[in-house]
């Protein structure tokens, strides 16, 4: 049978590795979009199958460039989000409205057979934070311009390339003490990485077109729970302490000032909201797909390197030495 052609943008990321493996051994041609074909060709190039992956170069406002991807392809998987925004284009309107908006045009026009759009968990409810407002409106406008779309709304992604579980192990394992924002009361239902391809592979090829899905982890787990687990895991004692939301606020304004920044206003706001499923929508458990992973037991394959001693703190390694003097 021939292969389908899958056009995947922002597939150079977290998600988008996972993804690029699970669909291109699953017989999908993937042509993969990035911005930077210098940067982030090679990994994207090893991610799967020789002769499966095609990488083009573009950035979201080349109009006419994003165009001609889609005259070869069968689908369409939007992968491209921002936690925080950065200087010229790089709003939250920009990336998760005004680009998604463009693509779910071009689906309808090119008649795709279908278009996949990750946006995120609990964005009805936290109105008051720009990134999900951005989300949402984006959804407003797929879901209005192209009737074979599905939007997934994952709660926190995990995986050994995250940006979360790593993170806070790096942070724990050097600051004494750790804020604990709303009293680290704050749920999450942490979903593996693979489970959730597998969720965007099966929406893809059983072509389940119920328009939200919310996709969610085996277990809901608090903010404090979850720094726990990892402290646990790492084999560090940390002081987790609760700190008052207008010190809170105050060290957000701060933090967004970093390159790299660790925590926005912005960022701070959606986390008093709980980031579990709604019972509003499907769940990825009641499409058939129950995620399998758990937090504590994937986080352990690859949190020995936030021990002391990393891979050496490894059992293989607790030998004995033997006696030389014998
Ligand atoms: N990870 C989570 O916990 C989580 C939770 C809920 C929802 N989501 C959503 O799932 C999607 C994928 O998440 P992910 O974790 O795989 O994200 P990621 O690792 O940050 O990757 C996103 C990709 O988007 C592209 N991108 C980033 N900034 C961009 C910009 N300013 N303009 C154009 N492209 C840009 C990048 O591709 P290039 O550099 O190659 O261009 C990047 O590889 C996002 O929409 C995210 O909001 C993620």
């Amino acid at each position: 049978m021939k292969a389908k052609n899958c056009l995947i943008f922002g597939g150079s990321g977290q998600i988008g590795s996972f993804l690029i493996r699970k669909l291109t051994k699953n017989n999908i041609r993937v042509t993969v979009v990035t911005r930077n074909i210098h940067q982030k060709g090679l990994k994207i190039k090893t991610q799967g199958n020789a002769g499966y992956i095609e990488i083009k170069e573009t950035n979201i406002y080349e109009e006419k460039k994003i165009e001609k991807l889609f005259s070869t392809a069968d689908y369409c998987i939007n992968l491209v989000g921002i936690l925080y925004e950065k200087k010229r284009g790089n709003t939250f309107k920009n990336i998760h409205t005004v680009f998604p908006t463009l693509l779910s045009k071009l689906c309808k026009k090119y008649n795709l057979k279908h278009f996949i759009h990750l946006s995120a968990l609990g964005i009805n409810e936290a109105k008051d934070s720009n990134y999900a407002i951005s989300k949402l409106e984006g959804e407003k406008n797929i879901l209005n311009n192209f009737s074979k779309t599905t939007i997934l709304r994952p709660s926190v992604v995990f995986s050994n390339s995250d940006n979360f579980s790593t993170l806070f192990m790096t942070l724990l394992s050097r600051l004494p003490i750790f804020p604990l924002y709303y009293s680290g009361k704050t749920k999450f239902m942490p979903i593996h990485c693979s489970d959730l391809t597998d969720v965007i592979y099966h929406v893809l090829s059983k072509e389940t077109h119920s328009q939200i899905i919310e996709c969610v982890g085996p277990e809901i787990l608090s903010f404090k729970e979850i720094l726990e687990i990892l402290l646990d895991l790492i084999e560090k004692k940390r002081l987790l302490v609760p700190i008052p939301l207008s010190f809170a606020k105050l060290t957000a304004k701060f933090f967004q000032l970093l390159p790299k920044p660790l925590l926005t206003e912005d960022q701070l706001r959606l986390l008093k909201y709980d980031n579990i499923n709604s019972g509003k929508y499907k769940t990825n458990s009641e499409i058939g797909i129950k995620s399998k992973l758990f937090f504590k037991e994937e986080v352990k394959k690859y949190s020995f390197m936030w021990k002391e001693g990393g891979q050496y703190s490894l059992e293989k390694y607790n030998y004995r030495k033997p006696d030389v003097e014998k």
